[in-house]
Order: C-alpha cells, then sequence, then structure tokens
C-alpha cells in the first residue's frame, strides 16, 4: 500500500463527512433557492452548513460565504476589497510569499493600475510586521497576508500584523488560511481580519468548496455575478453538498485539534530528524514557528523532482512544494524569496503529514527517505532505485 505524505497538497475525504454528503448528492437535490419542499429541504441543509462551519471557525453565519475552494474565496477578498475600495486608494500590500492564488491575482490587478506592493521576508519566510507598516500609505485599502505558507509551513506574525493594520483607518486585511485553518488553534475573529480564506479539502473535506469568512460591516464587491446566492455576494446555484461536507470536517477538526497537532508535530519531527540525519538535506522555512504537518527541505545538488519520482517508485508520496507548481520547471518563488539560488531551489522537497499517518508509516519514510536521498545523490539511475529492495 503507498504511503501518502502530501497531505498539504490535499486529503482523503474523511468517512464521516462523506456520510454527511451522501443524502444531499441523493434524496435532498433540491436547489436551495426553489420554494418547493424539495427546495427547502436543500435550504435547510445549507444554512445548517453555514451555522456549523460558522460555529467550528468562531464566526457568525451570516459571515460565510461558500465558494468553490481556497482559490475563490482569495479572488473574492482581494478582488472584491481592491475594487470596493478603489475611490479611496489603490495601493494593496502583500508578501512575497503567497499562495498563487493571492500572487496571480495582485498580478492581475496591476493591469488595471493597482499598485502592488511585496514586502520582503527574511531567511525563514517570515515577514516582519514593521516592514509591512512601514509599506502601508494613505492610498492602501488592503493588506494581503497568509497564514501559514503551504510550501514551506512557516506561519507569519498575522496577530501583530493586524495592529497595525487596525492602526489605519480604512485598510482592510486578508489572511490565507486554507493550509494553516486545519492546524493551529483557530478562529477567524481572533485573527484580526476582516477577510479570511479557507478551503475544505486541506481539512478531509471534499475538494472544489471553500468559504470566505466576511468580518460583518466589510464592504467587498462581488465578483461572480448572476442571481442573489450568499446574500448577494456569490452568485450561482450553492454546491450543497459541499457546503454540508466543510461544515462537517471542519467541525470534526475543530473537536480535534488539541489531541491531533501534538500528534502529528511529533511525527513530522521524528521524520524531519530522520531526513535531516542523512546530510543530504537543508530544512527550510522556520524551525519553530511553523504548521505542525509540514517539513520542508532544500536536498543539495539535487533536483527535487527526481527524488520525488524515486520515492514514488518506492511507494511513498510527496511533492516539491506546492501542487499547483508542480510539474514546471520554475524555482518557487517563495524559497526565491527566502534567499535560496536557484541551484539550491532546485532542491525542494515537501513531506506532509495528516491525521490518518500512522506511526509506521513514519517508521518506513524514516528508513526510505534518507535511503533514496542516498541513492539519488550518487547520481544511480531511477530505475536501479526502482529495482532497489522495498520497491512495490
Ligand atoms: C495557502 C493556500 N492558499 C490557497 C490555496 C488554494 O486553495 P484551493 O486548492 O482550494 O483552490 C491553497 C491550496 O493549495 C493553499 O495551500
Amino acid at each position: 500500500m503507498p504511503i501518502y505524505l502530501d497531505h498539504a497538497a490535499t486529503t482523503p475525504v474523511r468517512p464521516e463527512v462523506l456520510e454527511a454528503m451522501l443524502p444531499l448528492l441523493g434524496g435532498t437535490f433540491g436547489n436551495p433557492s426553489s420554494a418547493h419542499a424539495f427546495g427547502r429541504a436543500a435550504r435547510e441543509a445549507l444554512d445548517d452548513a453555514h451555522e456549523r462551519l460558522a460555529r467550528a471557525v468562531g464566526a457568525d453565519a451570516r459571515e460565510i460565504v461558500f465558494t468553490s475552494g481556497g482559490t475563490e474565496a482569495t479572488n473574492l477578498a482581494v478582488k472584491g476589497a481592491a475594487w470596493a475600495g478603489r475611490p479611496r486608494g489603490h495601493r494593496l500590500v502583500t508578501t512575497a510569499v503567497e499562495h498563487h492564488a493571492t500572487h496571480h491575482t495582485l498580478r492581475y490587478l496591476e493591469k488595471f493600475g493597482f499598485e502592488v506592493v511585496e514586502v520582503g521576508v527574511d531567511r525563514y519566510g517570515r515577514v516582519d510586521p514593521d516592514d509591512v507598516e512601514r509599506a502601508l500609505t494613505d492610498r492602501t485599502t488592503l493588506v494581503s497576508i497568509i497564514l501559514g505558507n503551504n510550501e514551506v509551513g512557516t506561519l507569519e506574525p498575522v496577530l501583530e500584523i493586524a495592529e497595525r493594520v487596525r492602526a489605519r483607518r480604512g485598510v482592510l486585511l486578508h489572511v490565507d488560511a486554507v493550509q494553516a485553518a486545519p492546524w493551529t488553534e483557530f478562529s477567524v475573529d481572533s485573527l484580526g481580519a476582516d477577510l479570511v480564506s479557507l478551503a475544505a479539502h486541506k481539512a478531509e473535506g471534499p475538494k472544489g468548496v471553500g468559504a470566505l469568512w466576511i468580518r460583518r460591516g466589510t464592504h467587498l464587491l462581488a465578483q461572480q455575478h448572476g442571481g442573489g446566492q450568499e446574500r448577494h455576494r456569490r452568485a450561482g446555484t450553492e454546491n450543497v453538498a459541499g457546503a454540508v461536507g466543510m461544515a462537517r470536517a471542519f467541525e470534526l477538526r475543530a473537536a480535534e485539534r488539541a489531541e491531533l497537532l501534538p500528534r502529528v508535530r511529533a511525527q513530522r519531527d521524528r521524520l524531519a530528524a530522520a531526513v535531516v540525519a542523512s546530510g543530504l538535506v537543508e530544512l527550510t522555512g522556520h524551525p519553530v514557528d511553523r504548521l505542525p504537518h509540514i517539513a520542508s527541505f532544500v536536498a543539495r545538488g539535487m533536483e527535487g523532482g527526481s527524488v520525488a519520482l524515486a520515492l514514488d517508485l518506492e511507494g511513498i508520496a510527496i511533492s516539491t512544494g506546492s501542487a499547483c507548481a508542480s510539474g514546471s520547471t520554475e524555482v518557487s518563488h517563495v524559497l526565491t524569496a527566502m534567499g535560496y539560488p536557484n541551484d539550491e531551489a532546485r532542491g525542494q522537497l515537501r513531506i506532509s503529514l495528516g491525521r490518518t499517518t500512522t506511526d509506521a508509516e513514519v517508521d518506513a519514510a524514516c528508513r526510505v527517505v534518507p535511503d533514496v536521498l542516498a541513492r539519488v545523490a550518487e547520481g544511480s539511475p531511477i530505475a536501479e532505485v526502482a529495482g532497489a529492495p522495498g520497491a512495490s
């Protein structure tokens, strides 16, 4: 059985979530906007999903807008806030280590005359809140920052940044919590933000569903037009089963974080230590202030893709960084921003654990990963690795 250590890319849907979703894919199929009994049953399920997700993330149900995922939530937050603030200013502040959902959305807005300022990071991928403060001007309308980095796991000092943003009137703060929300003691309100992006599939919910939390009273322009769904903030017939699945996934996660986080952190630390002990990699990201499920490295003198491929042949699934960027020959903009030269950044590896990762899987990875690294470092052809003992 292959070992899945790429939970930062996506997670399997857990049985309780599937169970909650199935009735909505079967008998309760109505359109929540229909007035008849079929529609009312679907509306009830959707309203309940708003309530449950809101409770799980410390919000009010009316502040939740379901979307097609983290990317759409971030597009709505960034474009919606930028256009709503346009009469007051055109300056948008972000960091150099955002997910492409934020990074490319802001690049797009530049074409319409918005000025985008990217604040740099240190060697660990951390932003200095004072640098964010210095980037704020009277024309700034939005700050957008990632909470936990999806490539290197570093946690950003969002609370300190929120304090600085709050001190300025009229600047909204968007936090991309897509990767971090399932893996931190989390409530949207306590972040001090106005907008928070979430996705179901990082928390053992279904893919293609997410949510944007919009603090009550925040002015945002809708980015998808049509019907009046989601309180006129996101048109289109709702993905009721997806919303129900997401709410259930976050509800379960909220109840188990206290037990889960230390357990997975210990497994991750054990695996990271075994990989570092090979002497062939350097840990990337912050050594302490990081998401508990991500171990990230650069492998010296190697292509991350070759290591990932060799591990895949050994039955271990990891990635070279962001799932969206794998397959691309470009080095990670995150590692570049952290000061890694191209030849080092090419060795990027990300191993990410999940709730379902077992100690036996970690034991196997502790043996196989250093072994594969050694063979790739020696330049052994992939075919030889595939035929090596333990290959499946
Ligand atoms: C930090 C971060 N933001 C945004 C996204 C995009 O979310 P989705 O895949 O749901 O569109 C991801 C997913 O990889 C992510 O890790």
